[in-house]
C-alpha cells in the first residue's frame, strides 16, 4: 500500500531516490577520507622537487596522459609487465592525478630508471629514432623552452597552502634549482623518478 503511494507520487519518488543514492555514495566516500592508506603518503613518497614539479607540468600540458596511464592495476598481467601495482598513498601529491584510462603507449607509473636520461631525451625528441614502429609524437621544442623560476616558486607556495609539506628552504631554493634548465631536463627528471619509491620494483 505505502509502496504504491510512493510509486504514484513523482516528488516523493525523486526525494527518496536522491536519499538512497546519497547513502550509497557516502558509504563509499566517507571511509576513504579517514583511511590513512588513501590520505597519507606511502613510504618514501615526498612532495615533488622544483625541477620534477616543472616536468610534471610539462607532462600535463603536452597531454602525455592521452596515451599513457600511470596506474598499474592489481592483475598479474599488469604486475608482470610493469611492476607492483599502484597504491593510493603513492599519489597523494599528484594534483591532478595522472591515473588515465587510455593506453596507446605503455603505463609509465614505474618507468623511472628503466632507461638512461640520454635515451629519454632522444626518445622524447624523436621517438622513431629509437623505436621505429612507434606512433608517439616527438617533442623537440622541450629542448629549447626553459623553466620559469618565478612561476615554480609560486607553485610550490600554492601547493604548501594546499597542505604539501614543503620547507622554507625548499621554497627559497626552488628558483635556483630550475634556473636555466630546459623543459626537457625537467620532464626527464620527472620521468626518471616515477615509481622509484617502491624498492620491490622490478
Ligand atoms: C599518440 C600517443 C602518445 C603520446 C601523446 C605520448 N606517447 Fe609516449 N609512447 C607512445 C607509444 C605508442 C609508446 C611505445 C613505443 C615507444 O617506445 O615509442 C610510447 C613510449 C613511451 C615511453 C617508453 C615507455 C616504456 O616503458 O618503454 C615513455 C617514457 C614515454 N612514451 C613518455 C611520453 C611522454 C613524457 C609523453 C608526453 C610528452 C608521451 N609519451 C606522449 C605513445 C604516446
Amino acid at each position: 500500500m505505502r509502496h504504491e503511494q510512493i510509486e504514484k507520487s513523482l516528488n516523493l519518488m525523486v526525494v527518496l531516490i536522491v536519499v538512497a543514492i546519497s547513502i550509497g555514495g557516502l558509504v563509499e566516500i566517507i571511509p576513504l577520507m579517514f583511511s590513512s592508506d588513501a590520505t597519507e603518503p606511502a613510504e618514501n613518497i615526498e612532495p615533488y622537487s622544483a625541477l620534477r614539479l616543472a616536468g610534471r607540468d610539462v607532462y600535463v600540458r603536452e597531454g602525455c596522459y592521452n596515451c599513457h596511464s600511470q596506474m598499474i592495476r592489481p592483475f598479474r598481467s599488469e604486475t608482470e609487465r610493469y611492476g607492483p601495482f599502484t597504491t593510493a598513498g603513492e599519489t597523494v601529491y599528484d594534483r591532478p592525478f595522472q591515473f588515465g584510462s587510455k593506453r596507446t603507449g605503455p603505463d609509465l607509473a614505474r618507468v623511472g630508471g628503466r632507461y638512461s636520461d640520454e635515451w629519454q631525451r632522444l626518445h622524447l625528441t624523436d621517438p622513431r629514432a629509437l623505436v621505429p614502429e612507434s606512433n608517439m609524437p616527438g617533442y623537440p621544442w622541450l629542448l629549447e623552452n626553459t623553466v620559469d623560476p618565478e612561476l615554480i616558486t609560486a607553485k610550490l607556495k600554492a601547493l604548501r597552502l594546499l597542505g604539501d609539506p614543503y620547507t622554507d628552504e625548499q621554497i627559497a631554493g626552488a628558483a635556483a634549482a630550475v634556473d636555466g634548465r630546459s623543459e626537457m631536463d625537467a620532464l626527464v627528471a620527472y620521468l626518471q623518478e616515477l615509481g622509484t619509491n617502491r624498492r620491490d620494483r622490478r
